[in-house]
């Protein structure tokens, strides 16, 4: 079969991974033909934005953050960005994709993305297309899929920024706050922070309050700690406020979503009047999606990208890949767009709290 596969949506590390696995059992069990689509969703919209993708186009991207296709978080069809009288507005130009899905004479469409990939895919495949899908985000926030590959390696790097935040920290009894992505779930915050060992976790499922916060930071002064690491999610917020946003979804056309930040600035400005100690934002942002992808993602990627293939043979369309109950299973895409959040009564949440570590409430 001649298929067509895209990486759209933030990127993250271990695409190339899944990439790899696909085209190499796509073609040395199946004898697949595959299509790379440029800069996702974008390169079923626009001419020249595709490449061929034989086994050797493969060969060493294994360890490869990013992806070799490229992505793009503002191309959704249904929502396409155009200029009109000067102005970029939304406008759906889905049947551009299914005539060039067509024209490229695919059978097939491979998408590998988080929720906005995802439900595009289901849209694209009610249109009458046949796509299947790869689930990916470092928030891990897909209700499909008990993991998304590039999680791992993100709460490494945040465990790894934590520790270093601890030395400067306790070296100039600082208060450290440090933001974290994630969205609207605070899976990469709590796990991040419980192997960094911060002492305060603020996570969007849980509004804190800054008062609380304030006498957790105090009380550890009197145990005899002068210094402190805070962890809050981009989408934490204070009970009663809202979200801290960077930029409204009106502003970033095709987008369709917020892009948040400065949670952490927030913070500090709510706690500065009421606490002797130095605050400072570490936002580590970008970091968190760059570089190699942990072994466990790339072993999850892999299999990932090999067993989408099941699905195509099976003609199982509208389906993508998923992990739950620690076995590779499948599941419908539009199981995809609901969103997952952390479980504030699960066992991480009660153990943190049982340790002391405060979640600001
Ligand atoms: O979904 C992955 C993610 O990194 C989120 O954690 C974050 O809110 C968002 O993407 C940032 O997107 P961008 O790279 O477009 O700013």
């Amino acid at each position: 079969m001649r298929l067509g596969v895209l990486t759209g949506g933030g990127d993250c590390p271990g695409l190339n991974a899944v990439l790899r696995g696909l085209v190499r059992r796509g073609v040395l069990e199946f004898g697949h033909e595959f299509v790379g689509i440029l800069n996702g969703y974008e390169g079923l919209m626009e001419p020249r934005l595709t490449m061929p993708l034989p086994l050797s186009e493969v060969k060493g991207i294994l360890p490869k953050g990013g992806t070799i296709l490229g992505t793009s978080n503002k191309a959704n069809p249904f929502k396409y960005p155009e200029r009109v009288d000067g102005k970029l507005v939304e406008v759906d130009r889905s049947d551009v994709a299914v005539k060039r899905y067509h024209e490229l004479g695919l059978e097939g469409l491979v998408v590998i993305g988080g929720d906005g990939t995802l439900s595009i895919g289901h849209q694209l495949a009610q249109k009458g297309l046949n796509v299947v899908g790869c689930p990916k985000t470092i928030d891990n926030d897909l209700s499909g899929t008990d993991v998304t590959f590039g999680f791992d390696t993100a709460v490494g790097i945040i465990a790894e920024a934590i520790d270093r935040l601890h030395t400067t920290a306790e070296a100039h009894q600082r208060v450290m706050v440090v933001e974290i992505m994630g969205r609207n779930a605070g899976f990469l915050t709590l796990e991040g922070a419980l192997a960094g060992g911060a002492d305060v976790v603020l996570i969007p499922e849980i509004p804190y309050r800054a008062e609380a916060i304030v006498r957790k930071l105090k009380d550890r002064v009197t145990r005899g700690s002068k210094f402190s690491i805070i962890a809050i999610s981009e989408g934490a917020y204070p009970a009663g406020g809202e979200v801290a946003v960077a930029q409204k979804a009106e502003d970033i056309p095709g987008r369709g979503v917020v892009r948040l930040g400065g949670s952490g600035k927030v913070l500090a400005d709510l706690l500065a009047p009421h606490i002797d100690a130095e605050i400072r934002v570490t936002v580590l942002g970008h970091l968190q999606r760059g570089g190699t992808p942990s072994a466990a993602d790339r072993v999850l990627a892999t299999m990932y990208g090999a067993m989408v293939l099941d699905l195509v043979r099976d003609r199982r369309w509208d389906h993508m890949v998923c992990l739950r109950e620690g076995r590779l299973q499948f599941t419908s895409l539009a199981e995809s767009r609901k969103e997952r959040h952390v479980d504030v009564t699960g066992d991480k949440v009660r153990m943190a709290r049982s340790m002391g570590i405060s979640f600001g409430d």
